[in-house]
């Protein structure tokens, strides 16, 4: 039997492998594709205070090896998520990491506050990508933002929190360990990187929302590498993401430095893709005499 057990911020999962926020739904009819329960975590899609419409389509182009997306958040508000989602996320199994995220430092309290009162919440994720209200630039761009909003909700709920990085900053390893410093306990590296399509017929930007964001397996190596160079110097547990469509792009991110891995666009391609994440591991974990999957989180570092 392998340990496949790994620990984020206190929080025990039973394996490494979760969806990345906005990817996965849990509906009646996934549930009949792929059973939530063999997940390590359940992550919801980033929840607002208020409820949003979301940017103006289109909102999806493919693109090579991936998939760009201005698709804004939109959803329901945290009430409605509460009344309608919460519970149904929480009867899965697996604990559940609550993505928030707000508009301004205030917002961001205030959400993880009803989250937290709740008690169905093991593990908040700061979504740090989506712009603040004062300058336009994403929380995670600048370090000053950044401490502020991940210092405010350290200080204002008790849940432990894991703050979601943009990789569109000069130096991720920066930023990561301003986040340590504010108080995050975890890091999830890295949300999606800003794209674009140009339709040459109209000779205009192909989306509503002019830019996207860039996932899927084009993203890999360079989601890779921000986790290779974070884990090197930031001593908090990382969850990987960028690109993950096997059970291989799972265990190079553990290597490089991943506690734990969250699969996001490639579910669209392929439903089951979690589940032959957490299959393969195992395998790979026995054709390599490893008892514990812990045993090859950052083993890529020891040259
Ligand atoms: C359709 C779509 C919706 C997303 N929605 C969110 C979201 O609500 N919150 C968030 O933090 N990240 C969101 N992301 C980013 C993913 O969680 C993930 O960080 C990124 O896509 C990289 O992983 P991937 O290449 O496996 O998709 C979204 C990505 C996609 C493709």
């Amino acid at each position: 039997m392998i340990d496949l057990t790994v620990k984020i911020a206190g929080v025990t999962l039973g394996n490494p492998v979760m969806p990345a926020s906005g990817c996965f739904e849990i509906l009646p009819e996934q549930e009949r594709v792929l059973d939530p329960a063999i997940l390590g975590a359940i992550v919801n899609k980033t929840i607002f205070l208020k409820a949003r419409a979301g940017n103006p389509p289109p909102r999806i182009r493919e693109t090579p090896g991936g998939m760009l997306n201005s698709i804004g958040i939109p959803g329901e508000g945290v009430e409605a998520f509460i009344e309608h989602k919460l519970g149904a996320l929480s009867a899965l199994g697996p604990p559940l990491i609550i993505s928030i995220a707000g508009n301004s430092v205030e917002e961001f309290c205030r959400i993880a506050r009803i989250i937290e009162d709740t008690g169905k919440a093991e593990l908040l994720e700061l979504n740090l990508s989506c712009p603040n209200l004062n300058d336009g630039l994403h929380w995670a761009a600048r370090k000053e933002t950044l401490f502020e909003v991940v210092s405010a909700v350290t200080e204002a709920v008790s849940l432990p929190v894991a703050a979601k990085l943009s990789p569109a900053v000069t130096d991720i390893v920066e930023m990561a360990a301003t986040a340590r410093k504010a108080g995050a306990a975890a890091l999830s590296l890295v949300n999606t990187f800003k794209g674009l399509v140009i339709d040459i017929e109209k000779k205009r930007p192909l989306l509503g929302n002019i830019t996207g964001g860039l996932s899927g397996p084009a993203i890999r190596p360079l989601a890779l590498y921000c986790v290779y160079e974070v884990y090197r110097s930031v001593d908090i547990p990382i969850i990987g993401m960028g690109g993950i469509a096997s059970w291989r792009d799972a265990v190079e991110f553990m290597l490089a430095g991943a506690t734990a891995v969250a699969v996001g666009m490639y579910n669209f391609v392929n439903p089951l893709v979690m589940a032959e994440v957490v299959e393969g591991i195992d395998r790979y974990l026995a054709a390599n005499s490893f008892s514990s999957v812990k045993e090859i989180i950052g083993l890529a570092h020891r040259i």
